[in-house]
């Protein structure tokens, strides 16, 4: 069984590791009671997750205990940070690998077996080699009509506070044709939505143009741009929705809002992270705008693309945030009017210059009351966003069986948001078809059925649910 504890590139990456396990015989199991093998997908964004994986691994041991013959791996960014001090923390992991090596996760299972445990790190991922971006490895995704498809690796930026530089590597971005020839193989086998991952989607292709001309070759010579990837993807046959994550707001430009507007497939949703209100906090971060640039930027998102759902990230208590700062985020995210946000705690990260500040941390108290305040103002901007949607007949996408009621059904609108509705008729996942919204909460909606508008597409692959 493979437990995932990052973000969608973690996930798409425990898929990729379920499904080369699966090539190498092994058969994917729910329950870590009946399985020989545990792999543990790794995040090291915030403190919390670290401790996460040491506080699983404690429980892990028992479960090798019972039978040597067991199996541990630890992978992702958390493995690609603390190296051979995993296995020096927890000896009873088999196997440790990092974010450049999923490709070799079945490998080093059998090397473990044969010689005991291992550690294998890669420092940088290899270009020209299938590790970059294993479209041609087994891949055993969560959903049969929802696709992952990773355009671009690593990540260029300096936000002072994030590890991500440091456990993805440089920014590299995967050639057109190639995410091109997945999106179509993907859609040929029933997948009707595409979900795009890079760290930072709008400098996408900046890489390929200055790659191709330091190796004299000239064949690209004009970066591709994200504007165009996008189009591209909406325009292949059998794609209904096209989104992506995450777009760095300082890179935002009008072509890809364009792009957005005039792709029908492209969902009307944009997560736009905007960290901090506070200018001051903005440069300390490293993140190359202003409030007042990011409000702007905004509103022509909004004019540009119809009923735009926008969505944040915002950290509270960054080394240094003053109430006078904190102030302003509280403003610039009631002028931003978003539909939902995830709001973090600031968490230093050895290595990253944020965590250098020690001098400037905020008083964990005052940091954790902050944190309540923004909240209020955050939900009440997704209840007002939510509650505006009454009445109106959506697009879902049927997910399954609704869990707080496993009468209604759920699925996904367009603007990301999820409806809990009455349905007489059982839809199959995959289906699309029209809601009428009757009611609003903070997290959801509730809807009744219209009509069927779309049928899954019959499949040739089987999706195996997850652990
Ligand atoms: N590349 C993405 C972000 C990836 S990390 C982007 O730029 O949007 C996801 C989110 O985690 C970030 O947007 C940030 O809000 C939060 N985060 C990153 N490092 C953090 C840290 N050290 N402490 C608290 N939150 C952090
Ligand atoms: Fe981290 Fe900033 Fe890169 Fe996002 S853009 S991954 S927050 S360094
Ligand atoms: Fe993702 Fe966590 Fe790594 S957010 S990129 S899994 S550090």
């Amino acid at each position: 069984m493979v437990r995932t504890f990052g973000c969608q590139m973690n996930e798409h990456d425990s898929e990729r590791i379920a499904g080369l396990l699966e090539h190498d015989g092994l058969e994917p199991v729910a329950d870590e009671g009946l399985a020989d093998v545990v792999v543990l997908n790794t995040c090291c964004i915030r403190e919390n997750a670290d401790m996460k994986l040491y506080g699983t691994l404690g429980t892990l041991k028992k479960w090798k205990d019972a039978d040597p013959n067991r199996q541990i791996v630890v992978a992702g960014c958390l493995a690609q940070k603390d190296r051979e001090s995993v296995r020096t923390r927890a000896p009873w992991v088999d196997v440790v690998m990092g974010t450049h090596n999923v490709h070799r996760a079945a490998e080093l299972l059998h090397q473990s077996s044969e010689s005991g445990g291992v550690t294998e790190i890669l420092d940088e991922a290899i270009v020209d080699d299938y590790a970059l971006f294993p479209s041609a490895l087994p891949v055993r995704r969560e959903t049969s009509y929802r696709s992952w498809v990773t355009i671009q690796i690593g990540c260029d930026n300096t936000c002072a506070y994030c590890i991500v530089p440091a456990v993805r590597g440089k920014e590299i971005s995967r050639p057109i044709d190639d995410v091109l020839g997945e999106v179509r193989s993907l859609a040929a086998g029933g997948v009707t939505e595409i979900f795009l991952l890079g760290q930072n989607v709008n400098s996408y292709g900046r890489d390929l143009a200055l790659a191709s001309r330091r190796a004299g070759d000239d064949t690209v010579r004009i970066a591709p741009q994200f504007a165009a990837l996008l189009r591209e993807v909406g325009a292949v046959p059998g794609v209904r929705r096209v989104r992506y994550m995450s777009p760095h707001p300082k890179d935002m430009r009008e072509d890809t809002l364009l792009a957005m507007a005039e792709t029908a497939a492209v969902c009307e949703h944009l997560h736009y992270p905007l960290q901090a209100g506070s200018d001051r906090v903005l440069a300390a971060m490293h993140r190359g705008y202003t409030a007042e640039r990011y409000l702007d930027r905004l509103a022509e998102a909004r004019r540009t693309i119809p009923d735009l759902a926008v969505t944040t990230d915002i950290i509270v208590g960054f080394p240094g945030e003053t109430e006078g700062d904190f102030q302003r985020t509280m403003e610039v995210a009631a002028a931003a009017e978003f539909d939902s946000a995830y709001l973090f705690i600031f968490s230093p990260r050895e290595g990253t210059a944020a965590a250098a500040m020690v001098d400037d941390f905020c008083d964990p108290a005052e940091v954790g009351e902050r944190y309540e305040r923004l909240k209020v103002v955050l939900d009440r901007s997704a209840v007002l966003k939510h509650r505006g949607r009454i009445g109106r007949i959506e697009e879902v996408v049927v997910e399954g069986n609704s869990k707080r009621n496993p009468a209604h059904l759920t699925g996904r609108t367009r603007q990301n948001k999820l409806v809990h509705f009455s349905s007489d008729e059982q839809l199959r996942v995959g289906t699309y078809a029209r809601v009428e919204i009757v009611d609003a909460a903070r997290f959801h909606l509730a809807g009744r059925f219209v009509e069927v508008t779309a049928l899954p597409v019959h499949r040739t692959r089987i999706a195996v649910t997850s652990a």
